[in-house]
């Protein structure tokens, strides 16, 4: 974990989910064949977003996290609905069920182990992150019928989509 040349793809990945507002990257993303996420969100992200929606994700911005060989753990008690956006199909959003307490296990870029719970919008990034690893996409998981393009977002879901919220 501490060569050099992982040391540099770890940079990589940062500056790219910066320069794409990223709020989470995965190794795959990019091209690297490796179980690596980065993730970090700033208050200037969020700007855009309604303010009632923020409450309800409960999204608040944190430090960014760089994570080694993660592995999720998840709280079954509580679920919530929400859309969420893809690098990997940028213009676009789906709304997905996610887990909202999770605990994650792994490394920090320098090998030291790392164990973080986390909730609501974090928790959503880190199931998002760590599907990338596995070759998911939130198009494999999403509710039917909510893929629409970002601009859309707010319109009504179609007739029949559960509410969004916690479950
Ligand atoms: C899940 O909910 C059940 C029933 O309320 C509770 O007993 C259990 O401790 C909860 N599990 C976790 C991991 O929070
Ligand atoms: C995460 O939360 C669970 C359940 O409350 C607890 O058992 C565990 O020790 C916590 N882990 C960390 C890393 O804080």
């Amino acid at each position: 974990m501490k060569l050099e040349k992982v040391q540099k793809m770890i940079d990589d990945m940062i500056r790219v989910m910066r320069r794409a507002l990223g709020v989470g990257l995965a190794a795959p993303h990019i091209g690297i064949p490796l179980r690596i996420i980065v993730l970090e969100d700033k208050k200037q992200y969020m700007t855009y977003k309604q303010e009632e929606e923020l409450k309800a994700q409960d999204r608040r911005p944190f430090d960014l996290l760089v994570i080694l060989n993660p592995k999720l753990k998840y709280n079954t008690n509580r679920t919530a609905l929400f859309f969420e956006g893809c690098l990997s199909v940028a213009g676009y959003c789906v709304v997905v069920e996610r887990y909202l307490d999770v605990e994650v296990a792994g490394f920090d870029r320098y090998g030291e182990p790392l164990k973080i719970n986390a909730t609501c919008w974090q928790a959503r990034i880190l199931q998002h992150a760590c599907d990338h690893l596995d070759g998911t996409l939130y198009v494999d998981k999403m509710v039917p019928r909510t893929f629409r393009a970002l601009e859309n977002m707010y319109n009504p879901l179609a007739h029949g989509c559960p509410k969004l919220g916690p479950r």
